[in-house]
């Protein structure tokens, strides 16, 4: 053949492979409000970086007349490319062939970008639309499945995995996301639930809708297996590549410091006035945590789940950190079973990715009742100990106002590893409340006295002027420095450059074990 018709018959694959399943189901794709699978690789990665993979790749199933039915690219799109200028893989589901089903070839090209990824050190983005496992394929579909499964597991701690659900998914296929760091919904169009609604009403006659059931709020405040929920695919990607602009590439490198436009020395003589004088007033740690980071920005994520307590990253001095916060706006602030499991796989990822930590403590204790009680505190407040203790990053805490109790030893405090532990002058750091403590420590003397009122009063003061101050703690050096809130930023910087050059190990072990 003459290579101009050699390379017009490529190009005429090549327009094929283009086409996906076709312009009727690219249009009924933007009816429903969805970008192709092709639009979305445009958009989340930098103009004209994408390099395709695989793109001729076909299944190999001739059941239920598959023979006749191939499509190039075989429903899912894989390569890479770039994100602000840094490498990063991508597959994206193409619904319009075969419902994005996952057939076994179509798991092969997830499989290959993700064995890549991993020898190359560079994150893997799954952009998901699928109707689940290819029905025509049978149990080879579910092979595929398992091959992506031990690949998520094999990967994570070692590549940033991510995962966007921009359409359905549903059944077991719910769970190579699930293994993944992070979980991108979109509002109305994406859901995910192991049975949908029509099964769990036959088997239980629960009536839900999709959307209760599985949609982009029920994972992002409910359950709390989504991390983001953005209001379409657009908004999506664009969170992504923000989010992608904290991580390292792998586990090996450190996170990327961006020249800083924000001043290190800068004070902020408001902080002062943040936490009110009133121990049992609320107030939003943001208010707190924003200031400190390069231009006031801090890019929450989890946001709608387990609101009291507050993760996400920021910068400092260029550098990117993890903040793990208290919200003493939300059940003032106290430790229960979501906050903990929340903080403790945050505290993981940052360790896991050599991202800094940065804690900003008040909180009264760990939540009590039988509810908490029953629905397992004990293991579950227990992760966020065994996150924090094992962390091996440069980590620092200031504690802006209570540190109560357990609490206060798992916030990050210095007996569990913390590297610099800092104290507004106004925080209170004892075993409880100085209310609750003369309750129980001084209850004989009150009974005694002729004005029970003023002596319970006296004791509350009297303990309050004892304990209830972080003077105590940093007289045992528990607490490095008690600091003036507006040097917050400028301190935190510095101690940040002090532990610039950290290295800690942990013992040599086949895996810990925590407590799940
Ligand atoms: C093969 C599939 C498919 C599948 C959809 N299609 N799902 N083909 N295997 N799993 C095809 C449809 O036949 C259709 O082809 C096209 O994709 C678009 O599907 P529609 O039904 O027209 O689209 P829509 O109305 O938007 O509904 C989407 C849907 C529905 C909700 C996803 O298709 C659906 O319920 N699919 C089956 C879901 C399912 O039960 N999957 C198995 C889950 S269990 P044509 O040619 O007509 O356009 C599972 C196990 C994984 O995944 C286990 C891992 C361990």
């Amino acid at each position: 053949m003459e290579s101009s018709e050699l390379l017009e018959k490529l190009r005429q694959k090549q327009i094929q492979a283009l086409a996906g399943g076709g312009e009727d189901k690219i249009q009924k794709q933007h009816e429903g409000g969805k970008l192709t699978a092709r639009e979305r690789i445009a958009r989340l990665l930098d103009i004209d970086s994408f390099m395709e993979i695989d793109r001729f790749k076909v299944h190999r199933c001739t059941d239920f007349g598959m023979a006749d039915q191939k499509i190039p690219g075989d429903g899912v799109i894989t390569g890479h490319g770039m994100i602000h200028g840094r490498q990063v893989f991508v597959f994206a589901q193409d619904f319009t062939v075969f419902g994005g089903s996952l057939s076994l070839a179509h798991s092969e090209k997830i499989c290959k970008i993700m064995n890549t990824a991993m020898k190359t050190g560079v994150p893997v983005i799954g952009l998901c639309d699928s109707g689940g496992a290819r029905i025509q394929e049978g149990v080879m579909s579910l092979a595929g499945y398992a091959d992506i499964f031990l690949l998520n597991v094999m990967a994570s701690g070692v590549i940033p995995q991510i995962t966007a659900i921009m359409g359905p998914s549903a059944g077991g296929a719910v769970y190579s996301p699930a293994l993944t760091d992070w979980i991108f919904m979109v509002e109305k169009t994406s859901h995910m639930f192991i049975t949908g609604p029509e099964v769990i009403k036959a088997v239980t006659r629960e009536v839900v809708s999709k959307e209760d059931l599985g949609g982009a709020m029920a994972h992002n405040s409910k359950s709390g297996v989504a991390h983001f929920s953005a209001a379409d695919d657009s908004a999506c990607l664009d969170m992504i590549r923000e989010l992608m602009s904290f991580l390292p590439r792998n586990n090996m490198e450190d996170p990327p410091r961006i020249t800083p436009s924000d001043d290190p020395g800068r004070r902020d003589e408001s902080l002062r006035e943040i936490v009110p004088a009133d121990p049992n007033k609320p107030y939003d740690i943001r208010d707190i945590v924003r200031p400190c980071m390069d231009d006031r920005y801090f890019f929450e994520v989890h946001q709608h789940w387990a609101r009291n307590i507050v993760v996400g990253f920021g910068r400092l001095d260029g550098m990117p950190v993890g903040v793990v916060a208290n919200q003493p706006n939300v059940m003032a602030g106290c430790l229960d079973i979501d906050a903990s499991i929340k903080g403790a796989r945050f505290v993981r990822f940052c360790d896991a990715f050599n991202i800094p930590l940065i804690v900003y403590e008040d909180v009264p204790g760990f939540l009590p009742g039988s509810h908490q009680e029953h629905g397992g505190i004990i293991k579950h407040g227990a992760k966020l100990i065994y996150a924090f203790c094992e962390a091996t990053v440069p980590r620092i805490t200031v504690i802006t106002r209570k540190a109560y109790g357990g609490a206060y030893i798992v916030m990050n405090s210095k007996h569990i590893r913390g590297d610099v532990n800092l104290s507004f002058p106004g925080a209170e750091i004892a075993v409880m409340g100085a209310d609750g403590a003369v309750n129980i420590i001084s209850r004989r003397e009150i009974k005694a006295a002729s004005d029970q009122e003023a002596e319970r009063k006296r004791l509350i003061e009297d303990y309050r002027d004892k304990f209830s101050n972080p003077y105590k703690a940093a007289e045992l050096g528990y607490i490095d420095d008690v600091i003036d809130p507006a040097d917050t930023r400028m301190q935190l910087i510095q101690y940040l450059r002090m532990l610039r050059n950290k290295r800690d190990v942990n013992p040599a072990k086949k895996h810990g074990n925590i407590p799940l």
